[in-house]
C-alpha cells in the first residue's frame, strides 16, 4: 500500500469524483491530503474504503467538538456550529434525544399526505412556464417547504429562509474561501433574531407545531436553553435543506442518463429501495468528518490525536468489495447499507424524512408532468467537497 497525497480541491472532482476516489482506493484505504478549510492548522487524512468508513464514523475515538474551533474564533454569536452536528457526548445525547421524536419513521409515514400536498404546491408555481429549472424552481423550494411547514414558519417567510439556509450550508463545507464564511456569520446573525422573534411569540400562542414542542420541552425542564433551541431550528433547516435539494437533483439527473430506468419510474414510481440506490448512486452528502481524540490506527495508517479524518462517504458508496458493479444504477439493489446519512451517533437525523421527500418530490413531477424533458448535455456541479449537487437543470414539460 503506498499512501498519497489527496488535494480536495482537484478539478477532475468536481464533474465526477468516482474515477479520482478509485485511483486512491487501490492504493489504499487512507491517505493523508490537503486540508481543506482555511485557517485549520494540523493533519488532514481521507477515508476512502467502506469498511474503514463503517469503523471509523462508529469509534469513540473520534468526536465532533473542536472540528471548526478556526470559525467559530471570529465571532461569539451561537451557530449551527454549536449544533448537535458538532458536539461531542453528553450534550449530544441530550438534545439529540430532544429532537428525535419528531423524526422518526412513523412520525414520517404520518406526515406523508401533508408532503403530497406540499410537492404539488411547488409544482403548480411551475404551471404555464414552458421551460424551467428542475434545481432552483423545483428541488430547491420543496424541502424547505417541507421543514417550514412541520416547524411552523410562515409560508411569507420561506423565500428568505432559502438565502439564509444556502449561506449556512456553504459555510459548513469544507473547500470554502473567506468570503462564504463572512456570508454565512452575516445569514446566521439575521436567522437567529428571526427565530428569536418567531419563538417570542410561539410562547403567547401556540400551535401545533415542532417549534411550539421545541418550546414546550424546554418550558418542561428539558434543561434546552433558548440559544440552545434557536441553534437547533437553524440545523434543522441548514441540515435538511440543500442535501435533500441534492437527493432531488442528482436523483433526477442519474436517472435522465439511465433511460430505461427513467422510463421505469415514470411509469412505475420510485420505491423505498429506489429511493436508496439514488442516496448511494451519487451521494449529496460526499464527505463527514472528526477530530482524533487519541492516536487511531486505521489502514496502513495511525492518525495522530488532534488530526482530522474526512470520511468520503462518497467513495465508501463505489466500494466494489461492498456493491457489486458499484458503478451502476440498479434502483432494485438489495442489500444496500449505503452511507449517504453517515454513522455512528451522528447518523443523520432526518433519515426518513429525506427518504420520504426524495420519493414524494419526485414522483410527484413525474405524475405532474409525464413527458418531462432535461435540456442540458453537460450541466455545472456545485464547489465545494462535502455536497455534492447540480447548479440548474433547465427542463421542459
Ligand atoms: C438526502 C438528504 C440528506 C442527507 C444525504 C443527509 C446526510 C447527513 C449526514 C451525512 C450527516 C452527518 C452524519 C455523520 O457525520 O455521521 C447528517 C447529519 C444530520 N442530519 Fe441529515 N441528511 C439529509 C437530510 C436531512 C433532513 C431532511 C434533516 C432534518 C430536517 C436532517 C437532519 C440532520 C441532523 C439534525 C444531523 C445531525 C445529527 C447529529 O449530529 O447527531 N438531515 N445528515
Amino acid at each position: 500500500m503506498t499512501l498519497l497525497e489527496f488535494d480536495p480541491f482537484e478539478d477532475t472532482l468536481r464533474d465526477n469524483p468516482y474515477p479520482t476516489y478509485r485511483r486512491y482506493r487501490e492504493a489504499g484505504s487512507v491517505h493523508p491530503g490537503r486540508t481543506g478549510q482555511p485557517g485549520r492548522l494540523g493533519e488532514t487524512w481521507y477515508v476512502f474504503d467502506y469498511r474503514v468508513c463503517v469503523e471509523g464514523l462508529k469509534s469513540p475515538q473520534f468526536g465532533r467538538a473542536g472540528l471548526y474551533d478556526h470559525q467559530r474564533a471570529n465571532t461569539t454569536e451561537p451557530s449551527v456550529l454549536d449544533s448537535i452536528l458538532l458536539i461531542d457526548p453528553p450534550d449530544h445525547t441530550r438534545l439529540r434525544r430532544l429532537v428525535s421524536l419528531a423524526f422518526t419513521p412513523r412520525a414520517v409515514e404520518r406526515a406523508l399526505p401533508r408532503l403530497e400536498v406540499l410537492a404539488h404546491e411547488v409544482v403548480d408555481e411551475l404551471a404555464g412556464r414552458p421551460t424551467w429549472d428542475v434545481i432552483g424552481d423545483f428541488a430547491f423550494p420543496f424541502p424547505v417547504t417541507v421543514i417550514s411547514d412541520l416547524l411552523g414558519v410562515p409560508i411569507e417567510d420561506r423565500r428568505q429562509i432559502r438565502q439564509w439556509s444556502r449561506a449556512l450550508t456553504a459555510g459548513i463545507d469544507v473547500t470554502q474561501d473567506p468570503e462564504t464564511y463572512r456570508q454565512a456569520r452575516d445569514a446566521n446573525q439575521a436567522f437567529r433574531i428571526y427565530l428569536r422573534d418567531i419563538l417570542r411569540q410561539r410562547r403567547t400562542q401556540p400551535q401545533d407545531d415542532l417549534l411550539t414542542a421545541l418550546i414546550q420541552a424546554q418550558e418542561a425542564g428539558d434543561r434546552l436553553s433558548e440559544d440552545e433551541l434557536i441553534t437547533m431550528v437553524t440545523l434543522l433547516v441548514v441540515a435538511g435543506h440543500e442535501t435533500t435539494v441534492n437527493l432531488i437533483g442528482n436523483g433526477l439527473w442519474a436517472l435522465w442518463q439511465h433511460p430505461a430506468q427513467w422510463d421505469h419510474v415514470r411509469s412505475a414510481g420510485l420505491t423505498e429501495i429506489g429511493v436508496d440506490e439514488l442516496l448511494r448512486y451519487d451521494s449529496s452528502v460526499q464527505a463527514t468528518s472528526r477530530l482524533a481524540l487519541s492516536p487511531v490506527e486505521m489502514g496502513d495508517a495511525v492518525i495522530p490525536v488532534g488530526s482530522v479524518a474526512i470520511f468520503l462517504l462518497g467513495a465508501a458508496n463505489h466500494d466494489p468489495t461492498v456493491f457489486v458493479d458499484p458503478d451502476d444504477l440498479n434502483l432494485a439493489r438489495m442489500p444496500n447499507r449505503h452511507l449517504a446519512f453517515g454513522g455512528g451517533i451522528h447518523t443523520c437525523l432526518g433519515s426518513a424524512l429525506a427518504r420520504a421527500e426524495g420519493r414524494v418530490a419526485i414522483n410527484t413531477l413525474f405524475r405532474r408532468y409525464p413527458h418531462l424533458h432535461l435540456q442540458e448535455d453537460a450541466p455545472t456541479w456545485r464547489p465545494g467537497l462535502a455536497f455534492r449537487g447540480l447548479e440548474s437543470v433547465q427542463a421542459t414539460t
